[in-house]
């Protein structure tokens, strides 16, 4: 990844929109990372072990970063509630994580093997619920039922979105708008939550609050389709998840989508078969990247992904200027930017 949590130690130029982000919120980032270490603690070595595991492995550290960004975007200082509530999201996200590597049966996690490869799969879910109770407590801290509300709210629409996507698994004619309804509910909710509850830690609920939520909400959703694409047309080296997890697991994602669509009668037939895991065999990963590759369909969902990201910026544009919210925007730009 272009960006990495450890470039807090040093002085480099930010150069990349992320760094240029952490730059802006720099201190409080700090803040956010002393908070995940502390609040991993606990006397059941295993929990420490395995959170400081994945959560020093590092991770773009993106959602967080988008809160405190929200916070400050919105007017005035970033204080103690906006730390907890930052670190309170990236443990939800760590926690989905944990969690989505057991049911993706996935071997690779940040550059690592995942969690459940060291410690299995029982303890990568019971320390994914220990993360997400922990997320609660630093809720609690920020002294506001209305971020408790959001957080909570999106944790449930995380869920239903992981178990709709598992009864969508196989249906290779899985509608467009279902699709989007689960990328929607396990990556976007968390985004927007993120964005709209940073910003009223430092404003009260009005047209900042759901500027900024609708900016998460859209950048969430480009940032799930991006990750879709990447599944068949990135480098595991570079993403730190092994390519083709998606395709093996039978999941239905946009490009394979437009390339049914676009490929004919024939390549309809193969993704019927190859999408149901019953069916599928050793060399249909390698036919798979190759019709995606003919029918354009990585680019077409970047497309896709692209529109999002420039409702994410008009959403922006609706707050007062500033360099957070001008960072936010690069952001945008910068989550379809990472599959080129
Ligand atoms: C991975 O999110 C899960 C998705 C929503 C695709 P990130 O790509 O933000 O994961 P880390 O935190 O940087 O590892
Ligand atoms: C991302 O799931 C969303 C959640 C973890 C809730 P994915 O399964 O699409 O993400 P990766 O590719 O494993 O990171
Ligand atoms: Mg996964
Ligand atoms: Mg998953």
């Amino acid at each position: 990844m272009a960006f990495n949590a450890d470039i807090s130690g040093n002085n480099a130029v930010p150069e990349t929109p992320m760094e240029r982000l952490y730059s802006l919120i720099s201190e409080d980032m700090e803040a956010v990372e002393r908070l995940l270490v502390e609040r991993a603690a606990s006397p059941v070595s295993t929990i420490p072990d395995m959170s400081s595991y994945i959560i020093s492995a590092g991770g773009k550290r993106l959602r967080p970063m988008i809160t405190l960004a929200a916070a400050k975007a919105a007017g005035g200082r970033i204080g103690q509630p906006a730390h907890c509530l930052a670190a309170a999201v990236e443990f939800i996200h760590t926690a989905t994580l944990l969690h989505d590597d057991v049911v993706d049966e996935s071997e690779l996690r940040r550059g690592k093997l995942a969690a459940k490869k060291v410690w299995g799969n029982s303890a990568s879910i019971l320390v994914g619920d220990f993360l997400f109770a922990r997320a609660f407590t630093l809720m609690v801290e920020t002294h506001s039922m209305r971020i408790l509300d959001i957080l909570s709210n999106a944790s449930c629409v995380i869920a239903e979105g992981e178990v709709r996507q598992l009864a969508a698994l196989g249906q290779a004619g899985l509608p467009l708008d279902e699709y989007m309804a689960i990328v929607e509910a396990k990556t976007a909710a968390l985004f927007e939550a993120a964005a709209r509850a940073g910003s009223l830690t430092n404003t009260p609920e009005g047209d900042e609050s759901a500027a900024l939520g609708e900016y998460g909400r859209r950048l969430g959703r480009a940032f799930q389709l991006v990750d879709d694409a990447l599944d068949y047309g990135g480098l595991t080296d570079k993403l730190g998840k092994s390519v083709g997890d998606d395709f093996r697991e039978g999941k239905l994602t946009l490009p394979v989508l437009y390339a049914r669509e676009r490929g004919g009668p024939e390549a309809q037939k193969f993704w019927d078969r190859a999408l149901n895991v019953s069916t599928q065999t050793e060399d249909d990963l390698d036919i798979a990247i190759e019709q995606i590759r003919v029918t354009g369909a990585v680019e077409a969902s970047l497309d896709t992904a692209r529109r999002e990201a420039e409702m994410a910026k008009d959403a922006l544009a609706r707050l007062p200027k500033s360099d957070c919210a001008d960072a936010l925007a690069d952001i945008a730009d910068f989550c379809v930017d990472r599959a080129y």
